[in-house]
């Protein structure tokens, strides 16, 4: 009997540390690339349209990576053919290269867009909205969170929801005039007149159903159904401003 206790304070060092040693493996192998699915509540909108109005999660897929392939990754840049210096910002696992979770201050591909060398000065520029949302998800944990269900479809204004859609996902390589294939969406003017003049072409670019790949935008991926739907809403009301 009086040597039960040291034996269960063994027997429970053996458990702990078998325990401790799981989850250290198991944060080792789920570490930064982790792909959390998260569909954040958008009932009683904020009324932005584009932010989740009751999660406060940073989504990669919706929020970051349209940035970095819009600003960073056209052709004759950082694109996976061009790969300019090595880099490449179209995927999670290539923009990892310069990023470090929670540590935005020695995130290379965070301080040279801070620091203003990236993009070019001839280039169109992030707002500092689009860098705080960069420093948040970095800060977050820089997951590779993939969301649906973000907009409030209900909100479909230009200044309610097209602009920052446009802006987010097109803006790197349309947003300055003349634009890349002289396709200009800089603002309200331009984008509807340019869309009015092309409205099939335009949709099919955004819903991926272009006669050629290459004429599908983004490139690089289609935007979640949400935006999309947001997007031809504002169409089919005559482009409210
Ligand atoms: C990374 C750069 C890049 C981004 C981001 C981008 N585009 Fe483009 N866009 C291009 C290029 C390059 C072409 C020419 C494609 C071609 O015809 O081969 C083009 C062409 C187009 C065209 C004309 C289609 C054609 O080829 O005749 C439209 C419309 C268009 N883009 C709309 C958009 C919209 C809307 C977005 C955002 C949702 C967007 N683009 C995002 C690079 C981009």
């Amino acid at each position: 009997m009086r040597n039960k206790p040291p034996y269960i304070a063994l027997f429970l060092i053996i458990v702990l540390s078998a325990c401790k040693h799981d989850i250290i493996n198991n944060s080792n192998t789920t570490s930064a690339d982790t792909t959390v699915v998260v569909a954040p509540p958008v009932s009683g909108g904020t009324g932005s349209g584009t932010t989740p109005a009751v999660s406060d999660t940073v989504c990669f897929n919706t929020d970051i990576l349209p940035l970095y392939v819009s600003y960073c990754g056209s052709s004759g840049c950082h694109d996976v053919n061009t790969h300019r210096e090595g880099v490449i910002t179209t995927d999670y696992a290539h923009i990892m290269n310069g990023i470090k979770a929670k540590s935005s201050s020695t995130s290379r591909y965070y301080t040279i867009i801070v620091g203003g060398s990236m993009p070019p000065r001839s280039s169109p520029q992030m707002t500092t909205d689009n860098i705080a949302m960069i420093k948040k998800w970095i800060d977050q944990g820089a997951l590779n969170t993939q969301c649906t269900n973000v907009c409030d479809t209900t909100v479909f204004t230009y200044a309610g929801a097209v602009k920052t859609i446009i802006a987010n996902n097109c803006g790197g390589c349309h947003g300055s005039s003349p634009g890349t294939a002289n396709v200009y969406l800089g603002d309200y003017a331009s984008t509807k007149a340019y869309i009015a003049a092309n409205t099939t072409l335009f949709s099919n670019a955004i819903n991926w159903t272009s006669t050629t790949a290459a004429m599908n935008m983004p490139q690089s991926g289609k935007m979640v159904a949400c935006k999309i739907t947001q997007i031809q809403k504002w169409i089919k009301a005559g482009y409210p401003q």
